[in-house]
């Protein structure tokens, strides 16, 4: 039986660490979406981890830690642009990408030599990560390829019976996956667009490279885990606006809008993800309202495009790949 606790509760976040540490995966809340972690530094704990979720060796993970000076645990050594973008972002949404030191397997890192790492932002969740002890890996608490989960409801759907312990901190308020910077290159490179904007890492390291939106993973050399085929519902999802197409007779269809929709009517169902029009709304709300339609058995989701400024372009990444890898 899987236990869903608070991790505001110290008993449970006592008994959670305890898990970690004996080698069990403890799924936990961030920020951005719940974690399925594993002791980073137990390399069969953290291959437990592709097991359950059916993940792809090759596909690395990011190491969450509590506090930056816990940084040297993990990295062999802090390149130019680190400072500032520690100073401006974590704890929160960013993830660097940097040389990776020895003690971390190579599991963790699918053989690579460099690690991503994170500090999340919610303050319980660094409580019990500092409880852990060790630096934590963790990839979304999904099966591969699906959506992320934003509540601790999502995780138990899915992986409840793989897990003995999910710490619950209510749903996560930014929704989007972390934005990923490496910073082994040079210029540094943003490899996943998420909850930091590109604008606000620029605004910070200058110069910064960013592969299009929607760049196929193939030609994505220098980030293995950015397969296209990602975040896809079940349902097949196509990107239009929604005022083109009126439904089709036979068919269930169901609406993702953006704002308030000119023609509604006709669909099965309609989810808007911002009334009022803000991307940080539509960003926190996006993932739950993908996986309501999902589980609705319809025809085809239709999701309207939002304007890629902010956090549009993180939105419009995870519904590209969406539908991309539509059956
Ligand atoms: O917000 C998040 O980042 C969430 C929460 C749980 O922290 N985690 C998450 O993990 O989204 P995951 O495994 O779903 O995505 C990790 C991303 C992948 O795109 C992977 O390729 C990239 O980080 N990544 C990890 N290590 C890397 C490395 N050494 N070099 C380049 N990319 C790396
Ligand atoms: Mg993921």
């Amino acid at each position: 039986m899987t236990r869903i606790l608070p991790v505001t509760d110290p008993d449970a976040v006592r008994d959670a660490a305890a898990a970690l540490r004996r080698g069990s995966l403890v799924a936990f809340p961030t920020e951005t979406v719940y974690g399925l972690g594993a002791d980073a530094r137990n390399a069969e704990a953290v291959a437990r981890i592709f097991a359950v979720k059916r993940r792809p060796a090759f596909d690395p993970l990011i190491v969450h830690l509590a506090d930056e000076r816990d940084l040297e645990r993990v990295a062999a050594s802090r390149p130019e642009g680190l400072r500032k973008l520690a100073d401006r972002f974590w704890p929160g949404p960013l993830t660097v990408v940097v040389p990776k030191h020895p003690a971390i397997p190579d599991i963790v890192t699918a053989g690579l030599e460099t690690v991503a790492v994170r500090i999340p932002e919610p303050e319980p969740t660094r409580r019990w990560l500092a409880a852990c002890g060790t630096p934590v890996a963790a990839p979304s608490a999904n099966p591969f390829g699906y959506v992320s989960p934003t509540t601790a409801a999502h995780v138990a759907d899915q992986l409840g019976g793989e897990l003995e312990l999910i710490l619950d901190g209510g749903p996560c308020p930014v929704g989007l996956e972390s934005t990923v910077v490496t910073l082994v290159t040079n210029p540094p490179a943003i490899l996943r667009t998420g909850g930091i904007s590109v604008e606000a890492v620029r605004d910070v390291l200058g110069e910064v490279r960013i592969l299009p939106p929607g760049t196929p993973a193939s030609v994505r050399p220098d980030s293995p885990g950015q397969l296209s085929r990602h975040y896809a519902t079940k349902t097949p999802l196509v990107i239009l606006d929604a005022s083109q197409v009126p439904p089709a007779g036979s068919c269930r269809v169901g609406l993702l809008g953006y704002r308030e929709a000119p023609a509604r009517h006709g669909y099965a169902s309609v989810e808007l993800l911002a009334p009022e029009g803000d991307m940080e709304t539509a960003a926190a709300g996006l993932f739950a309202a993908l996986r309501r339609l999902d589980a609705l058995g319809l025809d085809l989701i239709v999701a309207e495009p939002v304007p890629e400024r902010g956090l549009g372009l993180a939105i419009m990444d995870r519904l590209r790949r969406c539908a991309a890898s539509s059956p």
